[in-house]
């Protein structure tokens, strides 16, 4: 009797978890460094939803050209998922379908403030947004957009990647060589896709060359 109570309980609770995300949209944001995982956790979540037959659709800025220039996104240990290649935020509504229940977006800090209003738009519109992207720059400074999508979200997953110095865990990442552009909100276009010009970092080892 016991059991079946609590059994009772939770899928009440449930049930009105899903009634909420029903009825309100639900936003999820995976953030952390370079290498973290956040491409890979996107992509395990949509191909979870695609399994489920929900209608997903997934963008992803025109500046990752890593790995070729295909419609898909890319994580760097190759796993991969069909995407829409966009520059601008307001694409996504754009080219967004009538009945798309979950919309995933991959590398949310180039599309800069202007992503706020677009996921507010389809948290109106009852979408389960799922928004991927770097917290810091290689600065150590919060990357916009993500420190407020990170504050609106229903859940944030912060995930770190492995220290390439001393092998800890490590939340920031650090430009490792030289470039024209010194603006650390602005991608480099030459840097793109080099594996060579970032590296994870851990607190301890972010000043070392
Ligand atoms: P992100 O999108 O956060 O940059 P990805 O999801 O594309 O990360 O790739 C994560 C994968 O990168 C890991 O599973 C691992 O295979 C690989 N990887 C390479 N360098 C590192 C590192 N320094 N720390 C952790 N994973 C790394
Ligand atoms: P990632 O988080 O999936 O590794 O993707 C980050 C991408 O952004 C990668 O292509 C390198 C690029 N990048 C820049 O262009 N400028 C930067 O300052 C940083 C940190 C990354
Ligand atoms: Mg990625
Ligand atoms: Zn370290």
């Amino acid at each position: 009797m016991f059991r079946y109570m609590i059994a009772k309980c939770i899928s009440a609770h449930e049930g009105v978890q899903y009634a909420h995300m029903k009825r309100t949209g639900h936003l999820e944001v995976i953030a952390g460094p370079m290498y973290c995982g956040k491409t890979e956790e996107l992509i395990r979540q949509v191909k979870r939803a695609s399994i489920g037959k929900k209608k997903v659709q997934v963008y992803k800025h025109a500046i990752d050209t890593r790995y070729g220039k295909g419609k898909n996104v890319y994580s760097h240990a190759g796993l991969s998922f069909k995407s829409h290649v966009i520059t601008e935020a307001s694409e996504i509504l754009k080219k967004l379908h009538k009945n798309t229940e979950i919309v995933a977006i991959d590398e949310a800090q180039w599309f800069g403030q202007d992503l706020i209003p677009v996921v507010n738009e389809l948290l109106d519109k009852k979408i389960r947004v799922m928004v991927a992207g770097l917290a810091m720059t290689y600065e150590r400074q919060p990357f916009a957009p993500m420190p407020t999508l990170m504050a609106m979200a229903d859940k944030t997953t912060k995930l770190s990647a492995i220290c390439s110095v001393c092998g800890e865990e490590a939340v920031f990442h650090k430009r490792i060589v030289k470039t024209t552009i010194h603006n650390p909100l602005e991608a480099d276009p030459a840097l793109v896709g080099r594996t060579d010009a970032y590296e994870a970092r851990c607190r301890h080892c972010f000043d070392k060359p």
